[in-house]
This record gives structure tokens, sequence and C-alpha cells, in this order.
């Protein structure tokens, strides 16, 4: 598959010479890769993410755990700041890698919300190994979920909060 180097950490996809599953094939592949710097000395599980832009350009991202267990990021926040950071905001997909061989590896809960802050109709690719894949939406991983414009709605007047 024709692929370039950004310049920006990312790899731009050439969606002339591919079809969309051979770019799903390559996202698997790339997050595979990814999962292979992850920092988690912690709980030695490793992650991987790879994230697919409008654009099929693909920003990638591991684990980075902390001593301050707490400050931990995840893979998939990581690919998704690191995307942002460079002005990307709509993404077609994402596929996340795990060791684990006998389950797709899914994302905790507050990656599923961090993922439909940027909308909630594109694709989680929840992989193994091997490179077989469970396809998921982000409003399948969360539905009923909270978002952007839940801030604008309609709020009653609470003047205990007036300034
Ligand atoms: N982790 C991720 O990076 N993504 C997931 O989808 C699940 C969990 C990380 C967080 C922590 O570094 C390690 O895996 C164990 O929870």
């Amino acid at each position: 598959m024709d692929e370039l180097k950004t310049g920006l950490g990312a790899v731009h996809i050439d969606d002339k010479s591919s079809n969309y599953q051979d770019i799903v094939k390559e996202l698997i592949l790339q997050s595979q890769k990814a999962k292979e710097g992850a920092y988690c000395p912690y709980s030695k599980f490793r992650v991987g993410a790879a994230l697919l832009t409008l654009d099929n350009t693909v920003f990638t991202g591991c684990n980075v755990e902390n001593a301050c267990y707490n400050l931990g990021v995840c893979a998939e926040r990581n690919a998704i700041a690191k995307a942002v950071s460079e002005g990307y905001r709509g993404f077609k997909a994402i596929a996340i890698s795990s060791d684990m061989t006998e389950q797709f590896i899914s994302p905790c809960g507050g990656c599923r919300q961090f993922m439909r802050e940027f909308g909630p109709n594109w694709d989680v690719y929840l992989t193994k190994p091997d490179g077989s894949y469970s396809k998921m939406t982000v409003e399948e991983l969360l539905p009923v979920s909270f978002g952007p414009k839940d801030l604008s709605l309609k709020k009653v007047t609470d003047s205990s909060n007036r300034q």
C-alpha cells in the first residue's frame, strides 16, 4: 500500500490505490506497530491505537503509564490527542490492539467518551494479535451519550449559579 510520511509523526494512505478493506488492514497493522512503543511497566498490558482521519492520514498512539498510577494515558486518547494537535477533528475509524489472544481489546469508558467528542458515527475496530477484529461504532460502544451539543441545550434558570 502506498504510504507517505507527513512529517507530523503520521502516515498518509494513498486512497486512490487502496480500497477501504485494505485501509482497515493497514490501520490494524499500524495499531500493532504502535503497541510496540507501549510504556506499561506497571500493568505490563500493551495497547496500541491507529486513528484514520477523513483525509486518510493515520495517527498512532500507545499507552503511557506513570509511577503516579492515575496519570497513565490510554493508547486511544494518545492517538486522538496527537491528531487533534495537528488540526484534525474528523475521523473515519480507530483500530485498537493488545496482546490478548482470546478476546478483542475493548476501549475503557473514558476513551469511549473521548472518541464521542468527535462524533458518534465512526468505526472502532477491536482487534486480536492475529488481525481478526470486531467492528463497532462509537455510538454502539457508548449509547445515550453526552456530547458537545448537550452543553447548550435549554436549562432551568438557577439563580444560585449567577455571578
Ligand atoms: N489501556 C489502553 O491504553 N486502552 C484500552 O483500551 C484499555 C486499557 C491501558 C491503560 C493501562 O495502561 C493498561 O492498558 C492497563 O489498563
